[in-house]
């Protein structure tokens, strides 16, 4: 068992790949320190047909063939589904054409296999949410006594001041605000890693240049992925290159020291078609609510995508070997 970031614990992502998440599991199949148990999928960035597909390609791709990969919810608790083709492409990995998965999509469903796992750890094991929160809240309504085999949440999403998808709401939040809200009132510890700081995580046109220079297939890749990716977040923000959403939570689990937190009452607003989706993050205490999510406040950027270089180029050499 691999000991990382102070827990000796086995890791389970949840994702909607996806260019970023994409990305991000990359990064984990790059680092020693991640014991990656499983890959359960979701419909968001894309529909699930795609996101699980998308998750069984990045995994061949990496010759990653013990990690059992899952389909969960195809669409939110309550509201109907919204994608992001406008930012991922039609089937969520841009324009990057990769070959079909001899990989399998393990039969059992993405919520069970989460109950399942958690249930059967010895140890409380720590989950990465990159996408809608859906398969995470149904298995806490079915199931709640997974809570106490849950360590850690590490989650993208929110963020305290602007969205992405409306002024108010960040993507994974406004796809499944329920989910989320779920999740967040669940008692499971919480880390919130929201737009404000992963548009700190700029994928600038230096940083994409060392990250092509790692070589085929996976350097080329990677950056061949950001550069479909990036246009829609230069145009949208002004940026010089697209924001590493997904892959920040990864690197996280890895170096949590890379990040400032601050721990804070957040709740999701739902009642308003305006507002839906917004995490109300209280940042000074005022509702005297006791807070209930670590928010993540800022990342040494030049340590995340030296982190990120370094795990690309040492799964690109484990490919070559
Ligand atoms: O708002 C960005 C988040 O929504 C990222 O996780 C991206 O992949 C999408 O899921
Ligand atoms: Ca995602």
């Amino acid at each position: 068992m691999s000991q990382f970031n102070g827990f000796d614990t086995d890791l389970l992502i949840d994702c909607d790949p996806g260019v970023d998440d994409a990305i991000a599991l990359l990064l984990a199949f790059g680092s020693p320190e991640l014991n990656l148990r499983g890959i359960t999928t979701v419909g968001g960035n894309v529909p699930l047909v795609h996101t699980q597909t998308n998750a069984r390609k990045i995994c061949e791709l990496a010759q990653v063939f013990n990690v059992p990969v899952f389909a969960g919810c195809g669409r939110p608790i309550l509201r109907s589904l919204t994608t992001a083709e406008y930012v991922h492409g039609a089937t969520g990995l841009g324009q990057v054409n990769l070959l079909e998965p001899t990989i399998e999509l393990s039969p059992q469903h993405g919520v069970d296999f989460l109950i399942e796992t958690l249930l059967a750890s010895v140890k409380p094991m720590r989950i990465a949410t990159l996408g809608p929160l859906t398969n995470l809240a149904i298995a806490l309504v079915k199931s709640p006594e997974i809570i106490e085999k849950i360590a850690q949440v590490v989650m993208m999403g929110g963020a305290t001041t602007h969205g992405n998808v409306t002024p108010s709401a960040e993507f994974n939040i406004y796809c499944d605000p329920h989910a989320a809200q779920i999740v967040m009132n669940s008692g499971v510890p919480v880390v919130m890693m929201g737009l404000d700081v992963t548009h700190q995580a700029i994928a600038t046109p230096g940083r994409l240049a060392k990250i092509r220079q790692i070589g085929d297939p996976i350097g080329t890749l990677v950056a061949t992925l950001l550069e479909d990716y990036s246009h829609h977040d230069i145009q949208q923000y002004g940026f010089e290159g697209a924001p590493l959403h997904d892959p920040c939570v990864v690197a996280y689990l890895i170096n949590p020291m890379l990040f400032e937190t601050r721990k804070c009452f957040v709740e999701v607003e739902i009642q308003s078609e305006v507002t839906i989706g917004r995490t109300i993050v209280d940042w000074y205490g005022v509702s005297g609510r006791a807070p209930n999510v670590e928010v993540v406040c800022a990342v040494d950027s030049e340590g995340f995508y030296a982190m990120l270089c370094d795990r690309l180029t040492a799964l690109n050499d484990r490919l070559h070997r």
